[in-house]
């Protein structure tokens, strides 16, 4: 096996390419390598899921994949959501809501909630099994359901 391999993604809408052992973490690749230090490392076992990132639009636990099965594909951070200075109407939701609270889960769930946003899934249940991969000890989740209500009627 080759010490170093060069892998080819497009982060945050930018297309980048890193030389990097080839058993390296997405996480890590992501917040030290391509400079990402919003998605945060909790567990580190995919317990967490503080280091939620979009992987083509659907969430993963970035801690347990590997960069280099992640060659050519799109991966957004929460740092990719804002548009033109704007946070995503999600982001802006959670702090309305109270959804941030000692904030170290809120990456993750932001992310989560994004793609449940963008994939229109709005049943509450559902919502709460797709929210159950990252822990929140703060906010009971009343809040971030309810910062999700909010950006689906503000969603652009
Ligand atoms: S750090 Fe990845 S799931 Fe906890
Ligand atoms: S806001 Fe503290 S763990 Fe979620």
């Amino acid at each position: 096996m080759p010490e170093t391999i060069i892998i080819h993604l497009t982060i945050n809408g930018t297309g980048r390419s890193f030389r990097t052992p080839p058993g390296r973490r997405l996480l890590d690749l992501i917040r030290d390598d391509a400079g990402q230090t919003g998605t945060k490392e909790g567990c580190g076992a995919g317990e967490c899921g503080a280091c939620t990132v979009l992987l083509d639009g659907l969430p993963i636990p970035s801690c347990l994949v590997l960069a280099a099965s992640c060659e050519g594909h799109e991966i957004t951070t929460v740092e990719g959501l804002v548009h033109d200075g704007s946070p995503h109407a999600v982001q802006e939701a959670m702090v309305e809501t109270g959804g941030v609270q000692c904030g170290f889960c809120t990456p993750g769930v932001i992310m989560t909630s994004v793609a449940l946003l963008e994939n229109s899934i709005d049943d509450r249940e559902e919502q709460g099994r797709r929210l159950a991969g990252n822990l929140c000890r703060c906010t009971g989740y009343e809040k971030i359901f309810h910062a999700l209500e909010v950006a689906g009627t503000t969603d652009d």
